[in-house]
């Protein structure tokens, strides 16, 4: 699939928002991805407004590039819906990895920026959205049009010396 080897972390954004059915679309691709016994733990933040983006782009010293994005998405986790705790990051990190490939294949630019399991990052936020205590953060998503140049393109990543047959 294209998308997949297309994919890159797109750190410079134009100054040009993503309309509203794309986002829609990112968010309709987060909630397809598989999850341990279908538990679905998440909910999104869709953060576009330039004061919270500056505010998101605290969160850690790798992020400053988030308040020049035109839209990010906080994913949580929601600890109540969990049938099967020990999975959750795994089933956060499928649906992270698909907001990633859609915003590819939809011509825009994201990364993914790491919050949890850092105590300092999920506090910013659990402060900043005033979260309640099943609400757990787990990573952002920033995202928008590529700068020319500076956008997804295919890097080949391939080794077969990894690649062990029935033994290693
Ligand atoms: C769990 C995780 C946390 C990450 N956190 C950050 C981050 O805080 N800031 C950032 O700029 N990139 C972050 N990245 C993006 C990686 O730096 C990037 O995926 C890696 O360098 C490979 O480049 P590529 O995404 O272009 O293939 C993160 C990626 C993952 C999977």
């Amino acid at each position: 699939m294209e998308a997949i080897f297309n994919r890159r972390s797109v750190r410079k954004y134009k100054d040009k928002p993503v309309e509203k059915e794309k986002v829609i679309k990112l968010l309709k691709a987060a909630m397809q991805a598989p999850s341990a016994g279908n538990q679905q733990p998440w909910e999104f933040i869709v953060v576009q407004e330039k004061d919270n983006l500056k505010e998101l782009s605290k969160v850690s010293s790798f992020a400053k590039f988030v308040e020049d994005a035109a839209v990010a998405i906080v994913l949580l986790s929601d600890e109540e819906r969990l049938k099967y705790p020990e999975n959750w990051q795994q089933d956060m990190g499928a649906a992270a990895e698909n907001i990633l490939l859609e915003a590819t294949d939809l011509g825009l630019g994201g990364v993914w920026l790491g919050v949890a399991p850092f105590e300092d990052r999920e506090e910013h936020l659990k402060d900043m959205f005033l979260l309640n205590d099943n609400l757990r953060p787990y990573c952002v998503i920033a995202l928008g049009y590529p700068v020319e140049g500076l956008g997804n393109k295919f890097i080949d990543r391939y080794d077969e010396k990894r690649v062990h047959f029935e033994k290693i």
